[in-house]
């Protein structure tokens, strides 16, 4: 079995930035109208949400969006991104190859030396032709490609599967790519959700190493592992079945099968899990929790992650420890424990350990645990 590293990472975060003010004055507002419409109708109001709510609940403030004018509208309370013709490069596509180009520059090689894409998110826009062979054409990698998705797990989990690949020696070097546009998927009119989620896109390169190769500024990996439980507490029931199941014939019901959790059933029982999982990953790997330098956990929920590294070290970690990116980014899904390791990696010192650990729907665990070289 040969070694791997990840040798660049790249991201790519959407400029237009909505803030929580913002997002609860669209959702009252259109609260007060339908709360109108259902007095006269004798159905129950719905209650309004709430910004204080929502940092103290998530830790979220600000969330990046693709496209804010569709959501801020009420009328609307969706992103409008207009249909692309066939014969142009997709959103998602494009989204990927943004922040695959920045992994690859930052890896120092050129796309023709990658020879396999892997596109793992939480959604993807169609199912086929599969968008990692749209961006394996739009970078000009060569190779294969294909698309895979766990949930918020699904960066962590194309890595534990790139990294058995480079290792076993099948492939050389290969691409995993993560483009969340998750605002075309979230129910803006769902309090329970409306505040968790914003888009980004992050990129990894994993290449092998030669025997006894040390890649300055490299991260080798030293473990990669997946875990998964069935459970309906964070599900999406969007799939091709949706139209076959409509009572009428003129309309397709989207809004009933966008993102829907038990957030606090989530939350309990995926800290649990979680601190479990990562406990268990470190021991197996002569490691104790305090020998880790970094933890770049998932960016769903800053009390979750703080509860998570306090069952796992035993006490409080630090903001250095366990860097949060949540608060300005929201929950982007599987891209947010890289957009972590991306932004709060450069600092650390050659033999220092760092583990990735991305959590969410399925119940769905990913972890890699690498070094810096
Ligand atoms: C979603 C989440 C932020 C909600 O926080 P919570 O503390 O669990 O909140 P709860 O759902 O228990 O609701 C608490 C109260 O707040 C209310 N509430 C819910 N949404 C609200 C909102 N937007 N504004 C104001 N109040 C709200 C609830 O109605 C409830 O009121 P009640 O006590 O009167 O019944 C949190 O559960 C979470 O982040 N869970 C983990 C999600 C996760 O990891 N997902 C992984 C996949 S990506």
């Amino acid at each position: 079995m040969k070694r791997a590293a990840i040798t660049g990472t790249g991201t790519e975060i959407p400029p237009h930035s909505i803030s929580n003010e913002e997002l609860v004055s669209v959702f009252n507002s259109w609260v007060e109208s339908e709360n109108a419409r259902r007095a006269k109708a004798g159905e129950p109001l719905l209650e309004p949400s709430n910004t204080d709510f929502i940092v103290y609940a998530s830790g979220v403030e600000h969330r990046r969006v693709i496209e804010p004018t569709g959501i801020l509208d009420p009328d609307r309370m969706s992103p409008r991104i207009p249909e692309r013709s066939d014969d142009e490069l997709s959103l998602e596509a494009e989204f990927a190859v943004a922040s695959a180009r920045k992994a690859i520059n930052a890896a120092g090689t050129v796309p023709e030396n990658v020879g396999m894409v892997i596109c793992s998110a939480s959604h993807h826009q169609r199912p086929y032709p599969a968008i990692g062979i749209e961006v394996q054409k739009e970078l000009g990698t060569g190779g294969s490609a294909f698309d895979m998705s766990l949930g918020c797990s699904s960066a962590a989990a194309a890595l534990h599967v790139a990294n058995s690949l480079v290792c076993s020696g099948a492939e050389n070097a290969v691409l995993v790519t993560s483009p969340e546009i998750i605002s075309g998927h979230l129910n803006f009119r769902d309090r329970q959700t409306h505040f968790i989620f914003g888009d980004a896109s992050a990129s990894m390169l994993i290449e092998p190493l030669e025997e006894g190769e040390i890649r300055e500024g490299a991260w080798e990996i030293i473990d990669t592992r997946t875990w998964t439980q069935m459970s309906n507490n964070i599900r999406s029931n969007f799939g091709f079945l949706n139209r076959a199941s409509q009572e009428r014939n003129d309309i397709v019901e989207m809004e009933g099968n966008l993102i829907k959790q038990v957030g606090n059933k989530v939350f309990k029982e995926v800290t649990v899990a979680a601190s479990h999982f990562i406990k268990d990953f470190l021991a197996d790997n002569w490691l104790s929790p305090s020998d880790v330098q970094r933890y770049w956990l998932h960016q769903a929920n800053g009390r979750m992650n703080a509860m998570i590294m306090k069952l796992v070290l035993g006490h409080e970690a630090s903001a250095e420890q366990a860097p949060m990116v949540l608060d300005r980014l929201g929950n982007t899904a599987a891209a947010g424990a890289i957009v972590a390791f991306d932004e709060y990696s450069a600092d650390m010192a050659a033999g220092e350990h760092g583990l990735i650990c991305a959590f969410g729907a399925g119940y769905s665990i990913g972890a890699a645990l690498v070094r810096k070289m």
